[in-house]
């Protein structure tokens, strides 16, 4: 229906006389993706996340920030639907016009790893050692699209060449410890848009990386979401790296939203105490150095509902 209503308006605007004034790419941007609505998870009795909604939109970059725990990794597993089976899930998660916490199995193995893809922290761990890394991408075309070896091959070695590996199609033949760990992340990003998905989950993708590969595989990933106009959902424990690649940011805390909004909202005038809290932790080149780091205080804050701050800004205060 969402797809619909995007055709229809582009229709329009190629109609109209006043195609400029249509503004396609606002409006695309304004559609969400992926709405998630009051998302609830819990493991046993210890809820992982709380009452959790949002939403990204056509080719928008959502920043999930939060410190270890608090159920940023659980979310994203979520709307995979890869969620370990003892997990109670409750409320809404619709990508595109699709409802993922109800839709058929088949249906999601058709959607993960083609419509939405996931890469991951460690790729030492999410790649198969005793594999080639080109024929571990080539699983991913294969697996969902009617293509000969030598095509997917062919597939393979541009998606390489997307994520800048260096003479593609012989490091295809590498296997994952003959890569550095930035070529290693670099061929989970191939892996992640060889079949050109609408949404990527990218959770921590940089941690494990020295700053200087981490800077180069965040301006990857921005490059590859504007060249392909995806949309992504980036998780990290740290509010720099967030801010640097998205368009709006929301801070988890013990399982809960406990603020959102644009990156510039957050930092210019974070209204949580939390996020306060997280923006005074980050060492900048002005702290001094003989005085001990901020720390953010383990605490239990009131359950308040999400208020409106100002435009597009919310947060429980
Ligand atoms: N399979 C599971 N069984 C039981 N509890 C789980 C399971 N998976 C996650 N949890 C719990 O859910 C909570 C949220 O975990 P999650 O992995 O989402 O945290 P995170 O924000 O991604 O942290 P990190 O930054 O360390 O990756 C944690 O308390 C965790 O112990
Ligand atoms: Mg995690």
């Amino acid at each position: 229906m969402i797809g619909g209503s995007v055709q229809f308006l582009r229709a329009r605007c190629h109609r109209s006389e006043a195609r400029l004034a249509c503004g396609i790419n606002a409006w695309s941007m304004s559609i969400p993706l992926l709405g998630i609505e009051r998302l609830n998870v819990s493991f046993g009795s210890t809820p992982a996340v709380r009452d959790l909604s949002l939403s990204i939109s056509s080719g928008e970059a959502f920043g999930l920030v939060g410190e270890s725990g608090s159920g940023k990794s659980v979310t994203s597993l979520a709307v995979m639907r890869l969620l370990a089976p003892q997990a109670r899930v409750s409320g809404s998660i619709r990508f595109a016009s699709e409802e993922l916490l109800t839709t058929t199995e088949e249906k999601m193995r058709r959607l993960r790893g083609q419509a939405m893809t996931m890469i991951f922290q460690e790729p030492m761990t999410a790649l198969n050692p005793l594999m080639r890394v080109g024929d571990q991408v080539a699983e991913a075309v294969l697996a969902h699209n009617r293509v000969s070896r030598k095509e997917a091959f062919e597939r393979v070695v541009a998606a390489l060449n997307e994520v800048a590996i260096p003479n593609a199609a012989s490091r295809a033949r590498d296997y994952p410890h003959q890569l550095s760990g930035g070529q290693r992340q670099r061929v989970m990003i191939a892996m992640a848009i060889v079949n050109h998905p609408q949404l990527l989950i990218a959770d921590e993708p940089t941690t494990a990386l020295d700053v200087t590969v981490q800077a180069q595989i965040l301006e990857l990933l921005s490059q590859l979401r504007e060249k392909f106009s995806l949309s992504m959902l980036f998780i990290s424990h740290d509010l720099g790296v967030v801010s640097q690649i998205s368009d709006r940011v929301a801070v988890m805390y013990r399982g809960q939203l406990v603020e959102s909004g644009s990156a510039r909202q957050i930092f210019s005038a974070p209204a949580h105490e939390y996020t306060r809290g997280l923006l005074k932790a980050i060492p900048t080149l002005r702290s001094r150095r003989d005085q001990a780091l901020t720390m953010v205080e383990a605490k239990s804050y009131p359950d308040l509902p999400l208020k409106q701050v100002e435009q597009g800004h919310w947060a429980r205060v």
